[in-house]
């Protein structure tokens, strides 16, 4: 039986956890869950919102599907999924955004995926107050971190039989740090004659993305730009319930929606597990479950396309709970 890590997370995360762990099971699949808690409730327990125990059992199984875990906002600990990635060296979130049947959206043809920089930027978590009316966060940009993802920006391309990588910074602004982030863009672009390259900023790419955003294919962005632009790249199609992702590393992957805890709807068994489930479909063809990832999609977007039975996020009226039969019906 193979063995996963899972971190059910918290707000919503336990209750979209269990809709995906029960797909899944009764797909037909027996996985060994390997159940890592962390978050708030922890640090409590046991000192840290991220224990060790957590990173060792990613480390060991060498995959793992996360649920969201909160951060307090202005104060509190440090972001548990910006110490994983950073912990681990999961160097890649990648992001895909593509329109699902059945979803209707402003924008039919929207199909481009999200490579944002994972370890560094503004997320480094170098802060301090200079005195009491003045506070300062570092950016950090590295020519080993953004090579690194600009090579996995267009490798990703090249497998995906992808054909345009647009970098996206802010490099009139910031001059040294996203400046160095192109120039490295622009180096590793020069392996890859058959991809063809551009270069946008962030702003006018966010303006480009409401209007046109067909024209879009793979993004690579810094840390911060990422975040932000994969949210806005959710709502075209359909919005957070349903935008996957997966943060790569060297030797482990961790597979998360983008969404947050979703602390409005949590325990009102309101939330889509569609984003979670996503992931999990990933995650079974990174081990090799093709067979039921497959099983899984198939009954997921049928449920989708007949729009009967939908969260109230894409327009229903289901609770978690039947949504969640619905798809295990149609496997
Ligand atoms: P959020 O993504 O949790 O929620 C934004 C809006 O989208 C809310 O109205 C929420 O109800 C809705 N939403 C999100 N996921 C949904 C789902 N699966 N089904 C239906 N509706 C859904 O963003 P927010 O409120 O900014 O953040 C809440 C907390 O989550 C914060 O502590 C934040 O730091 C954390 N967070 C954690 C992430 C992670 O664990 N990877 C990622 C993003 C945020």
């Amino acid at each position: 039986m193979k063995k996963v890590t899972l971190i059910p997370g918290d707000g919503i995360g336990p209750e979209i956890s269990d809709s995906v762990k029960l797909i899944i099971e009764k797909a037909g699949l027996a996985i060994d869950w390997d159940i890592q808690s962390a978050g708030a409730d922890i640090a409590e327990k046991e000192g840290s919102p991220l224990p060790k125990r957590v990173i060792d059992s990613i480390k060991s199984n060498k995959v793992a599907l996360k649920a969201p875990v909160t951060t307090p906002i202005g104060k509190g600990f440090r972001s548990v999924n910006v110490a994983l990635r950073k912990e681990l060296d999961l160097y890649a979130n990648v992001r895909p955004c593509k329109n699902i049947k059945g979803i209707k959206t402003p924008f039919e043809n929207v199909d481009l995926v999200v490579i944002r920089e994972n370890t560094e930027d503004l997320y480094a978590g170098i802060e301090r107050q200079i005195d009491n009316d003045t506070a300062e966060s570092i950016k950090i940009i590295t020519r080993k971190a953004s090579e690194r993802i600009a090579k996995y920006a267009f490798d990703y391309a090249v497998k995906h039989n992808r054909k345009k990588v647009h970098a996206v910074t802010k490099a009139n602004i910031c001059k040294l740090s996203d400046g160095l982030f192109l120039e490295c863009a622009r180096h590793i672009a020069q392996n890859y004659p058959q991809i063809e390259y551009k270069e946008i900023l962030v702003d006018n790419l966010c303006m480009q993305l409401v209007q046109n955003p067909s024209q879009f294919d793979v993004l690579v962005l810094p840390n911060l730009y990422g975040d932000i632009v994969s949210d806005l790249t959710a709502g075209l199609i359909g919005g957070l319930g349903v935008a996957q992702g997966a943060n790569i590393g060297t030797d482990c992957a961790v597979f998360e929606p983008v969404h947050g805890s979703a602390p409005d709807i949590k325990g009102q068994n309101k939330a889509n597990p569609t984003a979670l489930l996503i992931c999990a479909i990933n995650m079974l063809k990174h081990i090799n479950e093709n067979e039921t990832a497959e099983k899984i999609e198939h009954a997921l977007y049928k449920v989708i396309e007949e729009g009967k039975v939908l969260t109230s996020d894409l327009g229903g009226n289901a609770t978690t709970t039947e949504y969640t039969q619905e798809i295990i019906k149609n496997l």
